[in-house]
């Protein structure tokens, strides 16, 4: 038998090593650890007390520290973009609360930062390549896919959007994309006019259709000169707030439920300045979009102009017009359960001005209103695709129950949950709100409460008749 150089033992064991541990479908530090517990119960030395610590300060490492065993774990897709260099401070806040990072780059991240820093701040190599034996035989692309809580792609480009909704899987980021189970949190970041684009908001909206949760994109400046708009990546800590907000819930009783949610009013044209509009705050819609979300659901909330804050951990989709929020929700379908909070105009201006209506002496203008679709009966009456549980409001001042109940039938939906908001009752923009929920079985009277506690009982009641 030839004789073989240090050198080329070394690597043939090494390719064995790698080998052995992919065919265990183990990482090479676990294969070395059991090899050498093995050895240390034959020979009785403490062979693993040998073993280096892992050097926590070096980038090119391949060990990685062992996380808590009860730490979330974050799989960071990094994309290419001028927001690359906000990652690098996402990792320090994720690792800073305890929770252990993996990160992949694309090729065009490695153009804004390198994979030197990343992998300093994540404590291992930062993953690049679909096809470098070393990472596919350490851990693979399947079990970067799957060995995580949760995937946060940021910054995700267009690119990077556009392949997701099409299901490419040419690079290492799409092909654990597309092989994943987790949840997936995605943190758009481009110019405005690339997120304006027809073919963005074609795969935005295809994206939340397939369950994934987006935070951001915010409005302000660009990196470019003389460009600001919609598009700047959300902060670190948004962006952590909606991780957190998803790791939280993973095991809530709504758990792998599609929630879709309308909320606020809807703002109608009567020319390019002025609207029609009613005085919905948007609250209840919102306080019910948290509450699903902490039980575990992918929330979808579809909502109007309002002045509330933006609940976390949701996808929100942020319309003006009943026919703006009535494609919102056909394309955020299919979902198992929706919700329409939303008070939605009944009529819009027939011929609402493309210019700024001007006094012209000749007296007010003459309007003309047509009906706007109703949002809940379309989605109620679908034949396909209708959610398995569709609940709405009825908004009454007076005979509440008895309205409610012809609302029931007339729009086709399974519960409605109907309020008085005549102006004595303070609901319209108030904080308490009380409940009477409408089916088929019956009425029941809730005690009038906060919104916050109309949405947990409405949450449980969901719970409750989910588990039915
Ligand atoms: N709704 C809707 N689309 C509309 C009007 C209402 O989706 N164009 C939904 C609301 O979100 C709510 C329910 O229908 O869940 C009832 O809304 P409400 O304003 O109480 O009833 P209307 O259908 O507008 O009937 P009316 O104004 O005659 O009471």
């Amino acid at each position: 038998m030839a004789s073989l150089t240090v050198r080329q033992l070394d690597d043939k064991l090494k390719r064995l090593l790698r080998l052995r541990a992919a065919r265990n479908g183990r990482s090479v530090e676990e294969e070395i650890r059991i090899i050498l517990r093995g050895a240390a119960e034959e020979t009785g030395l403490e062979a693993l007390d040998m073993i280096e610590p892992p050097n926590q300060g070096s980038a090119k490492q391949t060990t990685r520290p062992e996380p808590r065993s009860d730490a979330k774990r974050v799989l960071l897709i990094i994309g290419g973009g001028i927001a690359a260099y906000k990652s690098l401070d996402l990792i320090r806040r994720f690792k800073e609360r305890g929770v252990a990072v993996r990160a992949i780059m694309t090729k065009a991240a490695r153009e804004f930062i390198t994979p030197l820093s990343v992998g300093a701040l994540v404590g291992e190599s930062a993953f690049t390549d679909l096809f470098d034996p070393e990472s596919e035989f350490d851990v693979g692309h399947i079990r970067l896919a799957r060995e995580c809580d949760l995937v946060v792609v940021a910054p995700a480009t267009a690119d990077l959007m556009a392949k997701m909704a099409n299901g490419h899987a040419d690079d290492l980021a799409s092909a654990v994309l597309l092989a994943t189970d987790k949840k997936i949190l995605l943190a758009p970041a481009m110019n405005p006019r690339m997120w304006e684009n027809h073919a963005t908001k074609r795969n935005l909206a295809q994206l939340i259709a397939d369950g994934v949760t987006t935070v951001g994109p915010n409005a302000g400046e660009m990196a470019e000169r003389n460009e600001a708009g919609t598009g700047r990546m959300a902060e670190p800590l948004e962006i952590i707030a909606a991780a957190e907000a998803l790791l939280a819930n993973a095991n809530g009783a709504l758990a792998g439920q599609r929630v879709l949610i309308t909320s606020g009013p809807t703002h109608e044209p009567i020319d390019p300045v002025r609207y029609i509009a009613n005085r919905s705050s948007g609250k209840q819609g919102h306080a019910i979009a948290a509450a699903a979300a902490a039980a575990g659901a992918d929330v979808t909330l579809i909502s109007g102009p309002v002045n509330v804050p933006d609940p976390k951990g949701v996808t929100i989709i942020k319309v003006e017009s009943a026919r703006d929020m009535l494609d919102a929700v056909e394309s955020a379908l299919p979902a198992d359960i929706a919700i329409f909070a939303a008070a939605v105009a009944d009529w819009r201006v027939a011929n609402a001005g493309e210019q700024k209506i001007k006094k012209t002496g000749a007296g007010a203008p003459q309007m003309s209103l047509v009906e706007n679709p109703d949002i809940l009966s379309t989605i109620a009456h679908l034949k396909s695709k209708r959610p398995k549980l569709v609940i709405g409001f009825a908004a009454e001042t007076e005979k509440v129950v008895e309205n409610a109940k012809a609302k029931l039938a007339r729009k086709g939906c399974d519960w409605i949950l109907a309020n008085d908001v005549s102006p004595a009752s303070g609901v319209m923009g108030g904080d308490i709100n009380t409940i009477h929920l409408v089916s088929k079985d019956g009425v029941e009277d809730w005690p009038p409460q906060s919104k916050d506690e109309v949405a947990s009982m409405l949450i449980k009641r969901i719970t409750a008749t989910i588990g039915e």
